[in-house]
């Protein structure tokens, strides 16, 4: 038995396997250059046109571009009425940023369980949590494997909450025969670097409905009746009325423009993280030391892997574990330790280890492997490599 590369032995590969990379090329340098020398660089045409196409690709009547998905997160929720006194219902098997959106507004932060099977969040412990203060229900699409929406719609529908979906691993996920962003009142997509589509830092929000489309495009620039473009941009300009608060999250040209380059390839790109989880798939499947999700009727953006380690079984902590898979040259995550665990979120919560069974089971136990279209099939067999070297190494101790 090899020794592991934390103790002394020699690593499964020599060079360091990142866990998330994006995948640009010429076209997005092209893309960029063009803005850069355009004479605006800021909100204006590229964004604008990324917005139409966005929208058309996911089916959605309006796509509006915004700086990140906690920014279309935030805005959403004032949409939805979130403030002080109201609740707003989510996973807490979820990055920080959803919950700490829900906590700009002032609303309550009420989490509801996991499906243990699927780590999408359960939605009879949802509407087991739905009362009057509950204005809205932020689902995940967890590691872009399709959230549960035609329960979750139900009782939104039922109760008359909005349904906010947080899709930030969710670019190519269907739920059932609906591509996610144009299931929910609001969908909001993060375009961070190590998403399925980038540029950098970025967001969308998709709907149904123009008229609140347009409330969203002049809540994310101060609330202004006309945007930069409008004013400086075109022809036409003159003065413009501030009818309501807004905010500073606006997506620039120069990211649009790369953004727009990515969403050609969307598709490509989807399927040679297919090709890559298949491989982790098969290899997993049945595993003794190792649990993975299952999924319910749709199509997983295979955004990353989660893997789940019998830790009863292991003589090592998960993030030992992780050090020892980083000493052999392979970079993993975790998605996500549950939010209620984290200290700001207990105490202003009051909330403890063992309030979310289910989330904190797949939390505390999870490692990511890494997803990518640039991923060779070299650096798939030695992720499995080493995952199973340091497996072996933590059972047979
Ligand atoms: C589930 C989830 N929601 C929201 C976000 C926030 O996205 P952004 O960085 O675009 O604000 C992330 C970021 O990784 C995420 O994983």
């Amino acid at each position: 038995m090899a020794k592991l590369a934390i103790d002394g032995g020699k690593p499964v590969r020599k060079k360091f396997l990142v866990f998330g990379k994006p995948c640009m090329n010429s076209a997005e340098e092209r893309a960029a250059v063009r803005v850069l020398r355009s004479g605006w660089i800021s909100t204006g045409r590229e964004s604008h046109a990324f917005e139409k196409e966005f929208a058309a690709y996911v089916g959605a009547r309006e796509g509006v571009a915004v700086s990140s998905c906690t920014a279309a997160l935030h805005l959403a929720l004032v949409l939805a009425g979130a403030q002080r006194g109201r609740e707003v219902i989510t996973t807490p098997l979820t990055f920080v940023a959803t919950a700490e959106a829900i906590l700009y507004t002032g609303a309550r932060v009420v989490f509801a369980d996991v499906d243990l099977r699927t780590g999408q969040i359960d939605p009879e412990d949802v509407a087991r949590r739905v009362n009057r203060k509950t204005c809205a229900i932020v689902p995940v699409h967890y590691a872009g494997y399709p959230a549960p929406m035609d329960a979750l719609m139900r009782i939104a529908r039922r109760r008359r909450l909005t349904v906010i979906e947080d899709a930030a691993h969710a670019v190519e996920t269907w739920s059932g025969r609906r591509k996610v962003g144009r299931i929910g009142d609001y969908t909001c997509f993060s375009f961070y670097a190590t998403k399925n589509l980038t540029c950098a830092e970025g967001g969308m929000i998709t709907l149904q409905d123009s008229k609140l489309a347009g409330k969203l495009r002049m809540m994310r620039l101060h609330g202004m009746s006309k945007d930069a473009w409008k004013r400086y941009g075109s022809k036409v300009s003159g003065g413009y009325d501030v009818p309501e608060m807004g905010f500073k999250y606006n997506l620039t040209d120069l990211q649009a423009a790369i953004a727009r380059e990515q969403l050609k390839k969307v598709r490509v790109f989807w399927k040679r993280r297919q090709a890559v989880v298949r491989r982790y798939e098969k290899y997993f499947a049945g595993h003794p030391l190792v649990r993975t999700l299952s999924y319910g009727p749709g199509t997983n953006a295979y955004h990353f892997f989660p893997i789940f380690l019998n830790l009863a079984r292991l003589n090592k902590t998960r993030d030992e574990f992780l050090a020892a898979l980083s000493a052999e040259n392979i970079g993993c995550g975790v998605h996500f330790t549950p939010v209620h665990l984290f200290s700001h979120y207990r105490k202003i919560l009051r909330l403890r280890k063992g309030d979310y069974p289910n989330a904190e089971t797949l939390g505390l136990s999870e490692i990511s492997l890494p997803v990518y279209p640039s991923m060779t099939p070299r650096d798939v067999s030695d992720t499995i490599s080493g995952v199973e070297k340091v497996l072996e190494m933590a059972a047979r101790r």
